[in-house]
């Protein structure tokens, strides 16, 4: 059976969604399917408005409240799309988490697989420290991470020729410290390929 695999992710300026996006066509262009999911907002109106957000995309189902925790515990695999905050993850993600208490007192996220990609705004912003920080989450909950290694993409890894974000713990890209910056080229095919080495690794953990 082919495994379940869920993009879970919350994006404020759309770095992240489009890291999502690639990540997604790895995995299609593996062989597999996936279903794409938002970490539902917690920053009033007039926060996101001061942050100049543009608020979310109305074309990804949201995750909100219990609810959404009940819906991973569906899906086999996870890919999450983390953009840092002061080094962590964000806010968002954390509220997430902390409706996933029963989940965790029943162990029903435990032994499921996950990997992640990131977004910092710049270089030694916390592309690695999110990672992890994410650890503890994902150990709590018995989930076994993934990481992408260099194996996958070695060229493009270690490309010094350019500016680039991704590392032995997931894809990544840097927004600029303004938010203007775009995943590059070569972000966004280093994502491609985590999406589809993430893929094999659910299909031979969960096919
Ligand atoms: C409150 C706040 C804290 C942030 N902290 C960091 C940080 O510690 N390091 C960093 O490189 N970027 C930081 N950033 C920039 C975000 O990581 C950046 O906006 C994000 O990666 C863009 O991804 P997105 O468009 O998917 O939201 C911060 C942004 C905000 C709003």
């Amino acid at each position: 059976m082919a495994p379940k695999i869920a993009i879970v992710y919350y994006s404020m300026y759309g770095h992240i969604r489009q890291l999502a996006e690639a990540e997604k066509k790895g995995i299609e262009k593996a062989g597999g399917t996936v279903d794409m999911f938002q970490i539902a907002e917690t920053l009033p109106e007039s926060a996101l408005k001061a942050l100049g957000a543009p608020g979310q995309s109305s074309d990804v189902p949201v995750l909100s409240g219990s609810a959404g925790s009940k819906t991973l515990e569906s899906y086999d695999a996870w890919l999450l799309g983390i953009p840092t905050r002061y080094g962590n993850f964000p806010a968002q993600w954390k509220a997430f988490w902390d409706h996933t208490g029963g989940q965790w007192k029943n162990g029903l996220y435990h032994g499921k697989i996950a990997g992640l990609f990131i977004s910092t705004g710049t270089l030694g912003g916390g592309q690695e420290s999110t990672a992890i920080a994410a650890m503890s989450t994902l150990a709590h909950h018995g989930i076994i991470y993934v990481p992408f290694g260099y194996a996958k993409a070695a060229t493009q890894m270690m490309n010094l020729n350019e500016v680039h974000g991704g590392s032995p713990w997931g894809a990544g890209t840097f927004a600029g410290a303004d938010g203007t910056r775009q995943p590059s080229p070569l972000e966004l095919e280093i994502a491609e390929a985590q999406g589809a080495y993430f893929y094999s690794v659910a299909a031979k953990h969960f096919g």
